[in-house]
């Protein structure tokens, strides 16, 4: 698999997958768990300074599926808090995870004073961490739960942490923020080795007969295959400012997914739900269809599709207005299935008769019912 090889802190990662920070990474056995089903490298599992925060409540974990078919979504809500020990048991665990492993391991860091995440750095440096990810990012941690903003504390953190220890540092980011373009660029000139994007982001849902929020009661981590879309528009639009490599994280499923994260311009993808939800043995196939898929459109080096979408991504006056279209129906090809009638907010469609009838002259070329048929409608110029 040499051609998945991807570069990552200054090391040859064997491929671009990386075990996300989750209890899936929660001790040195669960970590050996991910190299032995195919992870380049594992982040383990966050320490965090609080203690509120080391204790798990129950229940808190929920696969909510919401929607009607045709129109649904699956998240994965959560409310996993940090590794359960001090950071003593933390460094035995990165000693551990260095002895059982031959794969980089890295710490995950989240502490809640400003002063405290030097002390708590060195430590995991001393134990034999490769790197350091900051996370000031937590959905259920200080920076949603209070009043401030998440720069000026990811910042701080960022600048205590690289000037107390010398290997590579990396900050995971929210998405939850005004601009994180921005915020990206003034996290690399912080120092920022890498830059993951993006945590989960901090969710809350209602169960209506009870009237509360469900499981503990409180906001949650959430995230799914849905995130795909705005995690990638960052990642592009952040892409073209920022020369440290991303490190994308969020719903990813298959290599599809990999694919279109490294396209939008991260060197590498973090994965951590699909292992809860299917298993550490999930990550095989998706290694062996991305090779698979490199192989099919003759890429030599997985390096080389990094980015190559964000650079097409057009400025909003370069999108192609030139044309005006309307939905032409193949009758030898309409089943009347009748799917197309309910998506036209137009009243092109006549739906009197047993296949549909386009009223051209009504039709605005939105090209939904298209999408939804996939079969006896096309789009034509007019
Ligand atoms: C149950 C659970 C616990 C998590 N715990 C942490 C954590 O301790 N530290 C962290 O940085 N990210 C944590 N994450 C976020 C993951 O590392 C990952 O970035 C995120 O879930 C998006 O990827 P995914 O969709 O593949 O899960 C957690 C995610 C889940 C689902």
């Amino acid at each position: 698999m040499d051609k998945l090889v991807t570069h990552f802190m200054g090391m040859e990662l064997k491929n671009p997958l990386i075990a996300a920070s989750a209890g899936t990474t929660k001790d040195a056995l669960h970590c050996k768990r991910a190299q032995d089903a195919g992870f380049s490298a594992v982040i383990l599992k966050s320490i965090q300074e609080e203690m509120v925060n080391r204790y798990n409540p129950f229940p808190r974990m929920s696969v909510i599926r919401s929607g009607v078919p045709g129109y649904q979504s699956t998240t994965f809500m959560t409310y996993e808090q940090a590794f359960e020990g001090d950071i003593e048991d933390y460094c035995s665990e990165i000693k551990r995870a260095k002895d059982l492993l031959d794969i980089p391991v890295i710490a995950s860091l989240n502490c809640a004073g400003e002063d405290t995440w030097a002390w708590y750095a060195g430590k995991c440096e001393e134990a034999g961490a490769d790197g350091i990810e900051v996370v000031p990012s937590c959905p259920v941690g200080a920076f949603v739960r209070e009043a401030v903003e998440f720069y000026p504390v990811a910042g701080n953190a960022l600048r205590e942490v690289r000037k107390a220890v010398g290997i590579p540092v990396g900050l995971k980011m929210t998405q939850q923020m005004s601009n994180p373009i921005v915020c990206a660029m003034d996290l690399e000139r912080d120092g920022a080795d890498w830059l993951t994007m993006f945590n989960r982001s901090s969710g809350l849902q209602i169960d209506i007969e009870t009237m509360e929020p469900v499981m503990h009661k409180g906001f949650c981590g959430h995230g799914g295959p849905w995130v795909m879309q705005s995690v990638m528009r960052w990642i592009a639009a952040c892409y073209p400012h920022i020369s440290c490599p991303i490190s994308a994280t969020g719903g990813v499923t298959n290599y599809e997914d990999v694919v279109r994260y490294l396209l939008a311009g991260a060197g590498n993808v973090q994965i951590a739900t699909l292992v809860y939800l299917k298993g550490y043995d999930s990550i095989r196939a998706i290694l062996e269809q991305l090779e698979a898929y490199m192989e099919r459109q003759g890429v030599a080096a997985l390096e080389d599709i990094v980015g190559v979408a964000a650079k097409k991504v057009l400025p909003l006056e370069k999108a192609d207005r030139s044309k005006r279209y309307y939905a032409d129906v193949d009758y030898e090809k309409c089943v009347g299935c009748k799917k197309c009638y309910p998506v036209c907010i137009y009243d092109a469609i006549d739906g009197g008769s047993e296949k549909p009838v386009i009223r051209q002259e009504k039709c605005d070329g939105c090209g939904l019912c298209a999408q939804v048929c996939n079969r006896a409608i096309t789009m034509r110029v007019r």
